[in-house]
């Protein structure tokens, strides 16, 4: 009897500690924020559904991941969500007019997952202001702080957040990144998160979202193997070697 007793006692104990989730918190172990914070940060829509993020550049041009704008047959069915804590309501609705495709792009690999969207009119309203790029360059040194926002899922496989998220993770060196990464990171990449830790990330549906470090949008968030793991960082667009290529294409 004393076994039996035992025996559910243990059972429950392990059943209470598999029910807890994992990974708890926001984008993945951030918290809820402000658009007012963070100005640049939009949601960018396919046929008015939240797909990915994407900041501010310009008053008429927004930044996001090249994978982010592969489905959309014409750019006339993406809009962008500007001055709106909420991915679905508020701020205001622009239509993109122009997508600009990086031509190196590949979908098997993600290198330079970069697109630039012309709105149809220039972005004026509250909470709502572009961001400077970092000067061109190689990319962000090492355990700087970086700033990652957006409405993705809140754990690996979870759900989209309806208000914004902000985290901040350091940057990863390449060397420590290559590691995690063997034969996929590339110069139009860098990683940022904890590793050997985890637990602190962006995940689906933060895609083309900003990544900035003291004030710059070095970044945009691209790809990772799922979402938090200790042994898989973020992997972020590297904007700095995109420097000159966004501005001959946008004049910003
Ligand atoms: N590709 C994802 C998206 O479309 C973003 C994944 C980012 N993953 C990560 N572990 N940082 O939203």
């Amino acid at each position: 009897m004393r076994y039996l007793v035992l025996l559910g006692l243990v059972a429950f104990v392990l059943g209470q500690e598999t029910s807890v989730p994992r990974l708890d918190g926001r984008i993945v172990g951030g918290e809820a924020t402000s658009i007012a914070t963070y100005p640049y940060q939009i949601s960018l829509q396919l046929l008015s559904t939240h797909i990915c993020g994407g900041a501010i550049i310009s008053s008429d041009w927004i930044i996001t991941a090249a994978h982010c704008v592969v489905d959309s047959p014409v750019p006339s069915y993406l809009s962008v969500r500007a001055g709106s804590s909420t991915r679905n309501s508020g701020g205001q609705v622009y239509t993109v007019v122009k997508v600009i495709s990086h031509p190196s792009f590949l979908t098997s690999t993600l290198d330079y997952d970069v697109a630039l969207l012309q709105l149809s009119s220039s972005i004026s309203t509250t909470n709502a202001s572009a961001i400077s790029l970092a000067a061109s360059g190689t990319g962000p040194a090492a355990n700087l702080t970086a700033v990652v926002t957006g409405w993705g899922a809140t754990s690996e496989g979870g759900s989209a957040a309806t208000t914004l998220q902000v985290v901040e993770v350091p940057v990863i060196s390449r060397t420590d990144c290559e590691t995690a990464y063997p034969l996929r990171l590339t110069d139009r990449m860098f990683c940022a998160g904890i590793l050997g830790v985890g637990g602190k990330d962006a995940c689906q549906g933060d895609s083309g979202g900003p990544v900035v470090i003291d004030g710059l949008l070095y970044g945009l968030v691209s790809w990772g193997d799922g979402c938090a793991r200790d042994d898989a960082p973020g992997v972020y667009t590297n904007l700095q070697v995109l420097r000159d290529w966004i501005s001959t294409n946008s004049g910003v």
